[in-house]
């Protein structure tokens, strides 16, 4: 099933006019009413929601070419929207999406990670050159991997890079709520802030949070040193 998915996308890549054709079946015309056509909603979005056991009130744009995986015992809160239009969307085993979330692929998280409310993961970019207005411009991709059990706060705004390269929250990190993230977060670490940064660390040797300093170490040359021996 995955090898013949991945043959029509690789068929719809190399012939842009029936991948047009297909879209406009799957979309209204307009660009920015995206909503699904009724009979494909029916046919492709409802069985999904009933599988799955997501809200109705959770809206699944999802076009058929790209991938929607949904782990088991994961859940999509009301009102959150997840797209697959520009690339897969990957939610592992006991994931937790709150209230409002919004998910544009290509996104990936891993499993027992939760997200609060009105989290956003956005893997995609459209252009913003004044030349056309912005939603006739060509859209880049921007990946985005949160590892196991990321937990992020309230409001947040995962912003994939613009260099396309991918953007990856490490294991068992936690990102506060309201922080606007643009780069990579080690695992094991707690990130704050628009940008977020890392302030804190887990300490292994002693199983806590120690406080990450932004405050350059003074270095003490050796000449201060060799007259106190
Ligand atoms: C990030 C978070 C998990 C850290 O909690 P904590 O381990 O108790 O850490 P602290 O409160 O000691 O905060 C660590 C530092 O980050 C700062 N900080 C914490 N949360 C912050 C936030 N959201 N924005 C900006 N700074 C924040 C603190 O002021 C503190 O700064 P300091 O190093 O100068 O003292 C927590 O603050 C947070 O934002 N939780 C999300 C809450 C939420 O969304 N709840 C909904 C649940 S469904």
């Amino acid at each position: 099933m995955y090898k013949l998915k991945k043959d029509i996308k690789n068929y719809l890549d190399l012939h842009p006019n029936v991948k047009r054709r297909v879209l406009s079946l799957l979309f209204k015309r307009k660009p920015y009413q995206t909503r699904l056509k009724g009979i494909f909603w029916l046919i492709t979005i409802l069985p999904k929601h009933i599988r799955y056991g997501i809200y109705l009130s959770t809206r699944l744009d999802l076009v058929p070419f790209n991938k929607f995986r949904f782990g088991k015992y994961a859940k999509l809160e009301k009102n959150v929207v997840v797209n697959n239009g520009m690339g897969d969307v990957i939610i592992e085993d006991e994931v937790q999406v709150g209230i409002g979330c919004v998910l544009i692929g290509p996104v990936k998280i891993g499993k027992y990670s939760g997200l609060s409310q009105y989290v956003r993961l956005l893997g995609m970019h459209h252009g913003i050159d004044p030349i056309a207005p912005h939603h006739h411009l060509p859209c880049s991709t921007a990946p985005i991997v949160l590892g196991e059990d990321v937990f992020i706060g309230t409001g947040t705004v995962v912003m994939g890079k613009k260099n396309g390269e991918t953007l990856t929250l490490g294991d068992y990190c936690r990102i506060g709520a309201n922080s606007v993230v643009m780069d990579d977060i080690p695992p094991y670490s707690i990130a704050v802030g628009n940008p977020a940064k890392v302030v804190r660390k887990w300490d292994f040797t002693h199983n806590k949070w120690v406080k990450v300093s932004d405050k350059p170490v003074m270095e003490i040359s050796p000449d201060l040193v060799a007259p106190l021996k």
